[in-house]
């Protein structure tokens, strides 16, 4: 896909990953519609951009939410081309803690955010992109979030891990679904890297995690993720994978 002049959504927009993949696809001449609760943030990437840029308020797990956002997208830019579908929460808790058994309400909200969030939004963005005109048979590309602790998570780490194994497993019965309308789904599955959602831990904690990559020893950059968004949205062979970016590491349990 050539990006330049395309329309991408990304939710979690305002923050971190998505931040550095909205910023890198408004970069190379796409139109970005950042998708987020965190309404402050949002509109100040947004403004940052400028034009070719906005921001909608949206909760993931809304269907009302989404079917707005995807209206707004389509008045304000015409068509949707790329998805990346990034929106996510992060929890820990063991599966028995000194006070009791994990709380369930804790497990579900994981869950409804990671896994069926991330469905409820390509599956209505994909309804749309099923309308654009083919650009060489292809019509769109969705971009999903998974962790590299869909494959090893850590102590603490069932929900969160269930959540991202959900996507990773959805990836290719999606891409299969959505073949028939050229849309292509890549999932990428992140290791560990510098942004808010790390910033609970402490210095030592993210050095030690750094030193655990084996090549090379520290935690991605977010720019370098988004540097994979633009790769997958280019290469129109990629389609129905789980792309692990994690210099190596291979996650401990603890
Ligand atoms: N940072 C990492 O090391 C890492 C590693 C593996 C996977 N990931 C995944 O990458 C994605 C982005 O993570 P990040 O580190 O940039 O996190 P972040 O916390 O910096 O950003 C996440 C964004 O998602 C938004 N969000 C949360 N719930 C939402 C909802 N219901 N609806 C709409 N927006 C919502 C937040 O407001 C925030 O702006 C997540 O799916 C995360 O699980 C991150």
């Amino acid at each position: 896909m050539i990006i330049s002049g395309k329309t991408a959504i990304v939710t979690g927009g305002a923050s971190g990953l998505g931040e550095a993949a909205a910023r890198r696809l408004h970069g190379v001449g796409a139109n970005v519609v950042i998708a987020d609760l965190n309404e402050e943030r949002g509109q100040a990437v947004a403004g940052e951009l400028g034009e070719g840029a906005l921001f909608v308020k949206t909760d993931v797990t809304s269907v009302d939410d989404v079917r707005e956002l995807c209206r707004v997208a389509l008045v304000s830019f015409g068509n949707i081309h790329i998805l990346v579908n990034n929106a996510g929460i992060i929890g820990a808790g063991r599966t028995i803690g000194r006070d009791g058994p994990y709380n369930i309400e804790s497990f579900r909200r994981i869950i409804e955010v990671n896994l069926i969030g991330a469905f409820n939004v390509l599956s209505n963005v994909a309804w749309e992109m099923a309308r654009n005109e083919p650009e060489n048979g292809e019509k769109g590309v969705i971009i999903n979030l998974a962790s590299a602790a869909a494959f090893e998570g850590q102590i603490g780490q069932a929900a969160y891990s269930a959540s991202k194994g959900g996507i990773v497993s959805m990836t290719l019965p999606v891409a299969r679904d959505l073949s028939r309308d050229g849309i292509r789904v890549v999932t990428v599955a992140p290791g560990i890297f510098e942004t808010p959602m790390m910033a609970g831990m402490s210095e030592q904690g993210r050095e030690s995690l750094g030193k655990q990559v084996p090549f090379p020893p520290r935690l991605g950059a977010p720019d370098e993720f988004a540097h994979l968004v633009q790769a997958i949205a280019e290469n129109g062979y990629l389609n129905g994978e789980t792309i692990r970016l994690d210099g190596g590491i291979r996650m401990q349990p603890k």
